[in-house]
């Protein structure tokens, strides 16, 4: 059964101006793409989205990056689409992705991994309704 998950270009993709190719490797990997949209996020919208990881060192340098440029945000339809996005994103840490994923070939450091990816369907249900209207989603 397809389901849907949530994703995010970060914004060192976006002002590597690698959000095209990454929409491409999207669509060429079976994803169907029910919603997409450029966005700003504020500070208060960045640490909202992140909370659940208010307590972790890096939470502020992580929320200052999401807020200071702007990215894409993505609702994504696939089989499986929470393991099949965050296996196309590869690991957190770009030095420990595996070859063919996103983060290998995209992301410079832990911290700018280039693509967000829901951890769970429940998180995607909510992610997706953090950003998105139900008249935004196709
Ligand atoms: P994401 O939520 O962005 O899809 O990434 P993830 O599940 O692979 O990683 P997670 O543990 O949820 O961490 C969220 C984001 O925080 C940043 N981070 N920085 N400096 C650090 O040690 C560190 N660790 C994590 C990354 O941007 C990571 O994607
Ligand atoms: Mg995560």
């Amino acid at each position: 059964m397809s389901t849907l998950t949530f994703g995010i270009i970060k914004p060192d993709a976006v002002r590597a101006g690698k959000y095209g190719a990454i929409i491409q490797r999207i669509v060429d990997n079976g994803f169907n793409i029910r919603g997409m949209k450029l966005i700003h996020m504020s500070k208060k919208e960045a640490e909202g989205f992140y909370a659940v990881h208010a307590e972790r060192p890096f939470f502020g340098e992580l929320t200052e990056f999401m807020s200071g440029e702007p990215c894409v945000v993505l609702c994504l339809e696939k089989e499986n689409a929470v393991k099949a996005w965050r296996d196309l994103m590869g690991a957190t840490n770009p030095a420990e992705a595996a070859e063919g994923t996103l983060r290998k070939e995209f992301a410079t450091s832990i911290g700018e991994n280039a693509v967000h990816g829901s951890d769970s369907e429940e998180n995607a249900v909510i992610e997706i309704s953090y950003f998105f209207s139900k008249l935004e989603l196709v």
